[in-house]
């Protein structure tokens, strides 16, 4: 597929920067028709993979983020009450969101940020209870507020990847304060995934607003990702809730967290069935209207035995267990149209709703993490990952000590981009890849240059190994609300003062914007930020061990 600009320039409102810039390859694009019959090897030209193997352009620069994690007066998620403070009526969860990063307010202000850096693309989602803060009660002027983000965007010629599920739900799906859900499912609490009689109503009510907003943006958006990170997510939020609605069912795999995973699969299959049907409309003229992903979070799990780097046979196979539940789950059952609910590898439960239903796979690689074998303690999978800050015996020291991400408390190892884009590559041949997310917290620009170059670099590679992907979206446009993390973590090109919500450009935004504007890593980006070996260190950082600290 060929990327065409999405009515760059129409309207030069906000944007007669980037007109006058003609900085994201659209026009080139353009001028670069297909030619039919087999091309024997992909002719990147000057611009290099990058470009694509279709030409230049047809790679994708962009930037990501999540609603809940940028958004101001968003008082309808559960994340709102899940972070307020107990004194005030809430669960008392971590650093309350509050304002986020103001992203709302500062939505238009944030595509001249996106143009300055040359994006092609923005992925960010919608806030389900913004749109819908009542069940069943539209909210006219969220909507509206999308709109009009949507058409600066386009007007930018930035083409919208929208997520319709990014970890955040209306308290009314489950209730953060009512998580036993005694009285059953109704209006005000639906009980949540999993649940027997709330989970069905949950999956319905999402494809309804799926469908809401297939309807009233599908003229504008083709590309679109139904969940994010599932897994992640689910373990987060039912298995050590860590997240809202803060279920802790990790030692009730069977009979609660797999029929909640179940629920979100479903719920996937259901948006991703909503938008095929109802956006009917082919935005960039390419013939397809609506391309649907999901994305998967990534981890290059390594065998661990007291917090060493382990070769033994019972480690190397729980590193495979845990890889493979953590990675293939999904988008196997997704394959096969059956789901593995007691992960061991045969996928026995009839699921054929969720066949097929992914047309782009976002990989979203941020970390090295040690499985051990010793202390079984997932159930299903008789494995220890070593997980935040629980390690027994499972964690392992960084490669390079400056590698950890003492704020996130994991290790960013750049060089593991690559085999797993390989791995998914020779696995799912046929199903185009996009690194939907990728990024380092820190307070140094040169890290986070580091990530970006060397995380590019791995992608060049892979495209030139012949694996198919199409984009590169860096976590994230700015500093935002992390999630359990609260706002410690500084994931932003462009940096957020908290206290007057201004942006201020990274050393990363500027790599970024050169990259970007080039189509291609120059060798002075190369000989500085790429390669391997260590980071420049991150001097908040003390010791050796990011686990445990
Ligand atoms: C999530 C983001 C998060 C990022 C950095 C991804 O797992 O999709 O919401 O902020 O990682 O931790």
């Amino acid at each position: 597929m060929r990327t065409r600009p999405l009515g760059q320039c129409l309207i030069p409102l906000v944007v007669a920067a980037a007109c006058t810039s003609g900085s994201v390859g659209a026009e080139d694009a353009a001028e670069t028709e297909e030619s039919s019959g087999p091309a024997p090897e992909p002719d990147f030209g000057e611009f290099g993979p990058l470009s694509g193997p279709e030409g230049r352009g047809s790679f994708r620069f962009g930037a990501a983020s999540a609603a809940t994690q940028i958004e101001d007066q968003n008082e309808n998620t559960d994340w709102w009450i899940f972070t307020l403070p107990l004194a005030e009526g809430g669960v008392g969860k971590g650093s309350h969101v509050g304002d986020a990063s103001m992203g709302y307010s500062k939505a238009i202000e944030d595509v001249l940020l996106m143009i300055e850096l040359g994006l092609d693309s923005y992925r960010f989602s919608i806030e389900w209870a913004r749109v819908e803060p009542v069940r069943d009660a539209i909210d006219e002027a969220g909507l509206a507020h999308y709109d009009h983000f949507i058409d600066a965007l386009v007007e930018a010629g930035i083409r919208p990847n929208v997520t319709v599920h990014h970890f955040s739900n209306p308290r009314w799906v489950d209730d953060p304060l009512d998580l036993d859900c005694a009285g059953g499912p109704g209006d005000e609490n639906l009980c949540g995934f999993g649940h027997p009689e709330g989970g069905p109503l949950v999956i319905e009510e999402i494809r309804e607003h799926a469908r809401l907003l297939a309807e009233r943006y599908g003229d504008r958006v083709d590309d679109w990702a139904t969940i994010n990170e599932p897994i992640n997510y689910m373990m987060a939020s039912h298995g050590v809730g860590a997240f809202p609605p803060g279920k802790v069912e990790i030692f009730d795999f069977e009979d609660k967290l797999m029929p909640a995973i179940r629920d979100y699969v479903l719920a996937h299959a259901a948006v991703y069935d909503a938008i095929k049907t109802y956006d009917t409309v082919d935005a960039d003229g390419d013939g397809i209207a609506a391309n649907v992903g999901l994305t998967l979070n990534v981890v290059d799990w390594v065998p661990a035995r007291q917090n060493m780097v382990s070769d033994d046979p019972e480690d190397v196979a729980a590193a495979e267990r845990v890889y493979a539940a953590y990675t293939y789950l999904l988008p196997e059952a997704i394959t096969q149209g059956r789901f593995d609910m007691d992960l061991d590898g045969e996928f026995e439960l009839e699921l054929p709703e969720i066949q097929g239903t992914m047309d782009w796979m976002g990989i979203q690689y941020y970390l090295r993490a040690g499985v051990t074998a010793e202390t079984g303690i997932m159930p299903l999978l008789d494995a220890t990952p070593c997980f935040d800050t629980l390690d027994l015996g499972s964690c392992l020291p960084p490669l390079d000590p400056s590698y950890c991400v003492p704020s996130m408390r994991y290790e960013y190892a750049p060089d593991a981009l690559l085999p797993i884009l390989q791995d998914f590559g020779a696995r799912w041949p046929n199903l185009p890849l996009v690194v939907s997310e990728g990024g380092i917290a820190t307070e140094v620009g040169e890290r986070r240059a580091e990530n970006l170059v060397r995380s590019l670099e791995q992608i060049e590679l892979a495209i030139e190994q012949g694996v198919d992907v199409r984009g590169y979206y860096h976590w994230s446009l700015t500093d935002n609300f992390e999630w359990a993390e609260g706002f410690e973590p500084r994931f932003g090109l462009y940096r957020v003062d908290y206290g007057d919500y201004s942006r201020r450009p990274t050393l990363g935004a500027e790599v970024y914007s050169a990259i970007a504007h080039g189509r291609h890593i120059s060798d002075e980006q190369r000989a500085s930020y790429g390669g391997s070996g260590p980071l420049t260190a991150e001097p908040s950082h003390s010791g050796p061990l990011c686990v445990g600290e």
